[in-house]
Order: structure tokens, then sequence, then C-alpha cells
């Protein structure tokens, strides 16, 4: 399905992208039970405000699974949060007309069967947004359906899947996402592409927990990696660098922009109990 949304006078499509929710555990004294609410009041606000025409979820959803402390819910509890996470918030973060895609992260390492039975989505996967074709691909796809704990096995972006997709919508920018990618475990066939083919605009992925865009390098075009964030943990040195929030993408007809959109919250971090106010951060855009 292809949306084409236009709002008021200027023709745009609005994309959210998210990454790293971890419904599972609590962090800076937000339990999974608050973060519920907090994340759907969020973008039911975000929706109210400003619809968007597209949700695009990058993975970790959950700590199903996971090789350290507790280990993962999955194989010590057969419980799966991805599974209560679509179940609980995703009707709310969703309104009907909302296009969704919900790719899988290294701590859900369900095979292609099982993840869609227990979220009703595929591991990878793509949509076009007005202008743009977003290819949502699947980078931590080894060893799938493990029977032992770990953090997942990187096999980085699969070249075919990417090259049958571009051809079957030529006239379209591409934006690539994945829940993570290791610009150095990316093979030179990954990089030569990126950096040649002139359709694709940029890379978001999640995975570090933080809130930046940053250059790939030469080798790569210099096209730029703009990273989702999180909605659990930082991972800045300093948390309050990047706390709780979502990208939002708009897509002009001369280009795209982006920002990293955190809401008020209250935390407690060390003992100390603080809100802080709206804030957006890391904004970029990229011209066609
Ligand atoms: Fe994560």
């Amino acid at each position: 399905m292809n949306i084409n949304h236009s709002k008021t006078e200027t023709k745009r499509t609005r994309v959210i992208l998210m990454s790293d929710i971890h419904y599972c555990n609590e962090w800076y004294g937000i339990t999974p039970e608050i973060k519920r609410e907090m994340l759907c009041a969020d973008l039911e606000r975000e929706y109210e405000e400003d619809p968007y025409q597209a949700l695009l979820l990058l993975g970790d959803y959950s700590l199903d699974h996971w090789a350290w402390n507790t280990k993962g819910t999955y194989l010590t509890h057969g419980i799966s949060n991805a599974k209560r996470f679509v179940e609980h918030c995703l009707p709310r973060m969703a309104p009907s007309g909302v296009e969704v895609r919900m790719i899988a992260g290294n701590h859900e390492q369900y095979g292609e069967a099982l993840w869609q039975k227990l979220t009703g989505f595929n591991r990878k996967d793509h949509l076009v947004c007005g202008s743009v074709l977003f290819i949502l691909l699947d980078t931590f796809g080894g060893d799938l359906d493990p029977v032992e704990h770990s953090d997942g096995t990187y096999i980085g972006a699969n070249m075919a899947d990417l090259r049958v997709l571009m051809a079957r919508y030529p006239d379209k920018k591409v934006i690539l996402c994945a829940h993570w990618f290791d610009m150095q475990k990316e093979t030179d066939e990954f990089r030569s592409f990126i950096a040649q083919e002139p359709r694709i605009l940029c890379l978001f992925c999640g995975h570090n927990h933080i809130s930046k865009v940053v250059s790939t390098g030469e080798e790569y075009g210099n096209k730029p990696i703009i990273y989702t964030g999180h909605y659990s943990y930082s991972g800045d040195m300093n948390p309050v660098h990047c706390l709780n929030g979502y990208r939002e993408v708009l897509i002009m007809e001369d280009g795209i922009t982006s920002k990293y959109i955190v809401p008020s919250h209250t935390y407690t971090m060390e003992a100390v109990k603080f809100t802080t106010e709206y804030a957006e951060q890391d904004d970029v855009e990229i011209k066609f």
C-alpha cells in the first residue's frame, strides 16, 4: 500500500520512527505500567496535534532474548514482551489509517513464522510514503529461534532485498532502516552501493539508545546515519542528553527533515526526581 497524504496547502507526509522501547523493565523510575500510559499518551497527543501517516518501529520492544542477568524472558518464562507491547500499546499508538511496520531487534530473535504469530508483523519490511521508499532491513537475522540466551547475531544488510525493492519502485527516493547498522561489519558491496546510488538519502537505526546525526564517512558517500534514540534507558554517558523520545520524518516535495522529539516527563535518577520540558533535538534536513 502506498501512502500519499497532503496537509493544508503544502504537500507533506509525516512519519514517526521509534526504537528500543523495551517494554519489560523499570528505568529512571518508569515501570512498564507507567511507560505504557506515557507512551500511548505521547503518541496520541502527537497524532492529535499533527497526524502522522506511518509509524515505523525499529526493534527492541522487549528483552525477550537477552544474554545477561535474569536472561531473556521468552526462553526463561515463555513471556514475549514484544507480543505484550503489540497488545497493550500499539492500538493507541497507531489510530486507524496509520500504516505500521514493526521489525525485530536483536532482543527479538524469533524466526519469521514465530515473529508473525506473536506480533502480526514481518521481521523485515518496506513502505512507500509519498515520494520515499522506506526499506526496513533485518540486520540481526542470524541464529534465529535460539535455544541458548544471547544478544543476537548480526548478519548485515541483505543486498538482494535492497536491489529487488529499489528496482520495484524506480521513481522513489530511498531511506534505509534497520534495528542497527554496524558500519564496520557491512560489506564493500553495501558501502559502494550506498555511496553510488543517488536515490538513497540516508540511513536510520536504533540499538545504541542515542539520538544523533552523523556522517557515514567517505566510503559510504558521506550520507547521514540518523539514530532513533530510545524509550527506555539512555545510551549517552550523560543520560539527560538523550531522554525517552522518537523521531519525526517529514517528507516534502523537495526533501526531508527529521528531528528527535522528547516529550515532557518525570524521571528519577540516582534518587533525584525531576521533570523535563518538551524538547526537540538533533535535527537534519536532506534535499532531494
Ligand atoms: Fe535496545
